[in-house]
């Protein structure tokens, strides 16, 4: 065969390949949460936990690759979409380490990841809850990495136990000594919630740094960053001021919620107002979101409820929250994102993505079948 046939039959073939992939891939033009959602190879997204970051026109989706555990064997996937519903899969953003040395070796845990953009610096940065191998949940570590580019492939730096060393700005004086008698060993007792109100897990810690699991980050609109985060043993939300890098913490921080038991943080801002969607604290399962506003990042947070209305409300129609993404060109379109988490096969988690609504200047949200972005005129 000469030179020019054989072109010729690799053209074609490609042609195929490419007929074979559009023709296994779905194009939405909706949302349906909870539904298998493919990204345009045709396979399910494998973005839990995730969190949204957008620039020029594409939105980038970071999120937990699953296999059928919990653990990071690939590491944190990023996808790109320009109309929100159909995604391109960009590959991992953040790769687990084959050094066994590493923090973020294959077997550890890479929860939540979070991509904000420092402008002074030029880096995209990721922010994610880890856990280091073998050691369960025990470690309550945040992990930053920085990339040049949104899609990576992002540098793993450091992680924190964050605020070594450093108090709450909202912390009594009388509350940095141990009291008289030590603090009590005995969870859940009266003594124990008095104690854990008045700081006992935070003197605890305030050495080595304080505990952070389930996490986000956020950007106010000055550019300070703030790192949110479960600490005190999932008892106590942390917010905490980044350095202008976002690669470290500042040391200002607050409590909120003391023994308000918040997971699952998603920040978001409308008019002036900050707004926190959170769970409560039962493991995979699902249970009644939270809501909380403020006129600050640090506070003080006003509890609202639960922010979800009809069937299934106490259970989050079925997810936990993970992020609010503000929806680029139209006014007050937020998404809620959440998880619905399949641990028995963590691969086959889905996503709940439901619009943001409001009663009397209160965010809510109701379960839809099947809805599209011009819901948002419709407000
Ligand atoms: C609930 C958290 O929200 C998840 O991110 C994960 O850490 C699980 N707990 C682990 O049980």
């Amino acid at each position: 065969m000469n030179k020019t046939i054989l072109n010729t039959l690799f053209f074609i073939s490609l042609g195929f390949i490419s007929g074979q992939a559009q023709h296994n891939s779905e194009r939405y033009s909706a949302f349906r949460p909870g539904d298998i959602w493919k990204d345009t190879d045709g396979t399910h997204i494998n973005a839990h936990g995730g969190g949204l970051y957008f620039e020029d026109g594409i939105y980038y989706w970071y999120g937990e690759h699953k296999g059928d555990d919990s653990k990071a064997h690939v590491g944190i996937n990023v996808y790109s979409s320009r109309d929100l519903y159909n995604w391109i899969k960009e590959g991992v953003a953040l790769s687990v380490e084959n050094d066994s040395n590493s923090e973020i070796t294959a077997g550890s845990v890479m929860e939540r990841p979070k991509v904000i953009y420092n402008k002074k610096t030029g880096k995209y940065v990721l922010w994610f809850h880890l856990e280091l191998k073998d050691q369960g949940y025990s470690a309550a570590r945040t992990g930053v990495a920085v990339s040049d580019t949104p899609t990576g492939p992002f540098k793993y730096i450091r992680s924190y136990r964050p605020n070594a060393g450093k108090w709450p700005l909202n912390f009594k004086e009388e509350w940095k000594t141990i009291p008289k008698g030590g603090d009590p060993e005995e969870w859940w007792t009266p003594q124990w919630h008095k104690a854990l109100n008045e700081g006992m897990f935070v003197r605890r810690d305030f050495k080595e740094g304080q505990m952070s699991r389930d996490m986000s980050v956020y950007v106010d609109q000055d550019g300070t960053a703030y790192h949110i985060h479960s600490s005190e043993e999932n008892q106590t939300l942390h917010i905490s001021e980044l350095t202008e890098d976002y690669l470290g913490f500042t040391g200002k921080w607050v409590r909120v919620q003391p023994g308000g038991q918040n997971e699952a943080p998603a920040v978001f801002e409308k008019d002036g107002t900050y707004y926190m969607i959170t769970s409560g604290l039962t493991g995979w399962d699902p249970n009644p979101a939270r809501s909380f506003k403020a006129s600050s990042l640090m506070g003080p947070w006003k509890a609202l409820g639960n922010p979800a209305r009809g069937v299934d409300a106490d259970k989050t129609f079925h997810s936990q929250s993970t992020f609010i993404l503000p929806v680029q060109g139209k006014e007050n379109a937020f998404i809620f994102m959440a998880d619905r988490w399949k641990p028995e096969n963590h691969i086959d988690g889905r996503y709940i993505w439901l619009p943001i609504e409001w009663e009397d200047d209160e965010p809510v949200i109701m379960w839809e079948d099947e809805w599209r972005l011009s819901f948002f005129d419709k407000q």
